[in-house]
């Protein structure tokens, strides 16, 4: 699995965190910034990311920021999108088995650093379960291509 992550200034803690957790569990991911503490603006991390897993050039993506509410507003403009906001564990897993969620977004002003961990590891290595699940996504990507 590939991962692209990113996060605005107010998500940096976090997006390091993630980053070791990625290396530790073995998987493969692009950072796309930001490379600093100073104001950005949200959209110019979540859209690069977006359209990286849109693409298909990666499987998933992790965006945070200070409320991860812009990052996940924004990432899910971009077609083929299903990118949640979880800031719990049992939403993790749900998002994942129920929506095949491809973004995970996430607030450092919100969270700390250990819960974050556990929300991406979950995340990361739950299995989306189709079956019923599947109708719903189709009617998103119906609307999605009118
Ligand atoms: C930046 O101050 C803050 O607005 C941003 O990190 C995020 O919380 C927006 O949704």
């Amino acid at each position: 699995m590939k991962v692209a992550i990113g996060s605005d200034h107010g998500g940096i803690h976090i997006r390091e965190e993630i980053k070791k957790l990625m290396d530790e569990m073995g998987i493969e991911y692009e950072d796309f910034g930001c490379e600093c503490d100073t104001s950005v603006d949200y959209p110019d991390y979540a859209f690069p990311v977006a359209e990286k897993v849109a693409s298909g050039e990666v499987d998933r993506g992790i965006l945070i920021c200070g409320t991860g509410i812009g990052m996940s507003i924004a990432a899910n403009k971009v077609k083929g999108i299903r990118c949640a906001l979880v800031h719990d564990v049992f939403s993790a897993k749900s998002t994942r088995e129920h929506n095949d969620s491809n973004i995970l977004a996430m607030g450092e002003r919100v969270i700390g650093p250990g819960l974050a961990r556990e929300i991406a590891k979950v995340w990361l290595t739950t299995d989306y379960e189709g079956g019923r699940h599947a109708n719903r996504i189709g009617k998103i990507s119906d609307y999605e291509n009118k």
